[in-house]
């Protein structure tokens, strides 16, 4: 793709359709920092207006076959990488029902590694609960010792606790699941993948599940999951795992060339798009730059009085969690800064209204970053 100042040609989707190309400007400043969805490249935009096709069609078929190999790079595995219309917690209920013969153990540290269990319950599993308070990281150990106690199907984890700004050592967790027991190992990567490291095969991973929307910067619609051998087998001993939820039939239509229903096309071109924008990028230099994000809002935040929520060590870096200083209410900062044009997260749940989040993923710069924390420094030197 040539890059010319600020701004690109924009080249049409891949697969078998035409190819345009037109200027896009690239310059305008990111001013929308929400912990999800995130900001969106207007040529990944514009990708979603391509002509409709077939779902069944030669064309769609070509399209998709085209993303997987590069899924595979983003999700760092050999196995496969399904997808289905519809956000991550479509996803997470799949994976539950599917894999799930009766036991199941959900660590939780937050509002989303909460909703596994809350997805357990409803649907009728066995489900128990390792739990650490929120704003602290998962402890492998402490995922021993429950497994040493109990006998369960699958564990299930989330790797970037979007509520509180918490990265969990997933490496770790998964090599004490690995160490102790025969269970599966899901992984909710909504708000990591393409923005820290998840390396599906390296780190024994059996589903790991992303929407689009969050540091891999796509238009909502998708969920993307990588599928090991291992969650097919013992799939297969699981009756009843419904239709839209019962991902061996994802398994075989995607093996046939597509997905089991009508997907979210125009989101599939948007995809196509920017995984090329990811790749040219490279996972290592994304990480790197998300990295950055996270050190720079940390040396924003110190000096001025800003309270980190997360757990020093396990700190993200696609969100920072933040209590405001002395003096500023967090929702009235996140309401002087919507006044304004800028978009940050709440505090999410229970921490509604003591904490701020800022999303840094996705593709934001460090310059729009810059931009954003220098607003907040003047708004609080307004309020002073
Ligand atoms: C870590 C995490 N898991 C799950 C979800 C739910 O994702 P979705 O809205 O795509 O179902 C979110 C949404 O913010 C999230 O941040």
């Amino acid at each position: 793709m040539p890059l010319c100042g600020n701004s690109i040609f924009l080249a049409a989707p891949s697969g078998n359709l035409s190819r345009r190309t037109r200027k896009v400007d690239m310059s305008d400043p990111i001013r929308f920092f929400l912990p999800g969805p995130t900001w969106v490249r207007p040529d990944v935009r514009e990708a979603m207006t391509a002509p409709s096709i077939g779902h069944r069609s030669p064309e769609f078929k070509a399209l998709y076959a085209s993303l997987e190999p590069r899924l595979r790079q983003v999700f760092r595995t050999e196995g496969e990488v399904l997808m289905a219309s519809g956000s991550a917690t479509l996803v997470m209920e799949a994976a539950v029902i599917s894999t799930v013969g009766e036991r199941v153990l959900n660590l939780t540290c937050g509002a989303f590694s909460e909703r596994w269990h809350a997805v357990s319950k409803a649907v009728g599993k066995e489900a128990e609960q390792v739990a650490v308070p929120w704003g602290r990281a998962m402890d492998p150990e402490l995922v021993r010792q429950a497994l040493r106690r109990g006998r369960y199907d699958v564990v299930t984890t989330v790797h970037n606790e979007t509520s509180t700004g918490v990265l969990n050592p997933l490496r770790e967790i998964a090599r004490a699941v690995r160490e102790e027991s025969d269970a599966l190992v899901l992984v909710d990567t909504v708000s990591s993948l393409a923005g820290a490291p998840v390396e599906t095969d390296a780190w024994g991973l059996d589903i790991v599940l992303a929407s689009v929307q969050k540091a891999l910067a796509m238009p909502s619609g998708l969920t993307v999951a990588a599928f090991s051998e291992r969650a097919a087998r013992q799939a297969e001993t699981v009756e009843h795992r419904g239709f839209y939820t019962d991902l061996l039939r994802y398994r075989d239509k995607h093996r046939a060339g597509g997905t089991i229903t009508t997907p979210a096309i125009p989101v599939v071109y948007a995809m196509d798009r920017q995984l090329d924008v990811i790749l040219e990028e490279g996972m290592e230099a994304r990480w790197e730059r998300h990295r950055a994000l996270r050190d720079r809002t940390a040396e924003w935040a110190g000096p001025r009085g800003f309270v980190y929520a997360s757990e020093a060590g396990h700190r993200s870096p696609t969100v920072s969690c933040l209590e405001p200083p002395e003096g500023t209410a967090a929702p009235d900062l996140v309401q002087a800064l919507r006044e304004r044009g800028w978009t940050v997260g709440g505090g999410y749940g229970a921490w509604k209204s003591r904490t701020f989040r800022i999303g840094h993923m996705g593709e934001v710069r460090p310059a729009d970053l810059d931009r954003l924390l220098a607003t907040i420094d003047n708004l609080v030197a307004a309020e002073s």
